[in-house]
């Protein structure tokens, strides 16, 4: 991966940051708790939740919140994404994430919610790096058994578009999947558990 592929990645990351900026401060009157932008240390530390507003991301796209610091990727998945997941059980490591970090309400297999909408921590569980979206389909640096996923520039590990990994790379474990939920359809709480919202 070339460094403008990692400074574009970049750059999307801090336009998507920017867009959340907006639609935080948009429900602040009425919420008062996500109400600012930079929560205090001791509530960024407690893992303030973030609202994100999801309408404008299109079918096979992926939109970045960013939640404690961390980057968050919420992609809308298509019909043909969800089937792919099936085919690669015996590609990735963790299929139903036993030994990863995912909240016990969502769905093993989709790890979401919403089968249609996923959310991820963006951050490779080898050293932290954020890997790419990758959606295309059989890609000529990726090969032609790719189906779309997630690729770390750092050192090459993959993940599917559940954020599992592949197995035998750098990375040990799937992508973690944060405690989230629904305000709306059209709203997600990142950092607040779906039972408790
Ligand atoms: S940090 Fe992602 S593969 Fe090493």
């Amino acid at each position: 991966m070339s460094n403008d592929g990692v400074n574009a990645g970049r750059r999307r990351f801090l336009v998507a940051a920017t867009s959340v900026v907006g639609a935080a401060g948009a429900v602040g009157a009425a919420t008062p708790f996500v109400g600012s932008w930079f929560p205090s240390a001791k509530a960024k530390a407690a893992g303030a939740p973030v609202k994100v507003n999801i309408a404008k991301v299109e079918p096979g796209q992926q939109m970045i919140a960013e939640w404690r610091g961390q980057p968050v990727f919420i992609v809308r998945r298509t019909d043909e994404i969800l089937a792919n997941l099936g085919k690669l059980e015996s590609i990735v490591a963790d299929p139903e994430s036993a030994a990863s970090v995912q909240p016990e309400y969502v769905d093993k297999k989709t790890r979401a919610i919403k089968p249609e909408l996923l959310v991820l921590v963006g951050l490779c569980t080898h050293l932290g790096c954020s890997p790419s979206f990758r959606p295309e389909v059989a890609p000529a640096d990726l090969g032609a058994d790719w189906v779309g996923g997630y690729f770390c520039p750092c050192h090459g590990s993959k993940y599917d578009l559940a954020g599992r990994v592949y197995k035998a790379q750098p990375a040990p474990l799937n992508l973690p999947v944060p405690p989230h939920s629904y305000e709306s359809d059209e709203v997600i709480v990142i950092g607040v558990d779906q039972e408790k919202a």
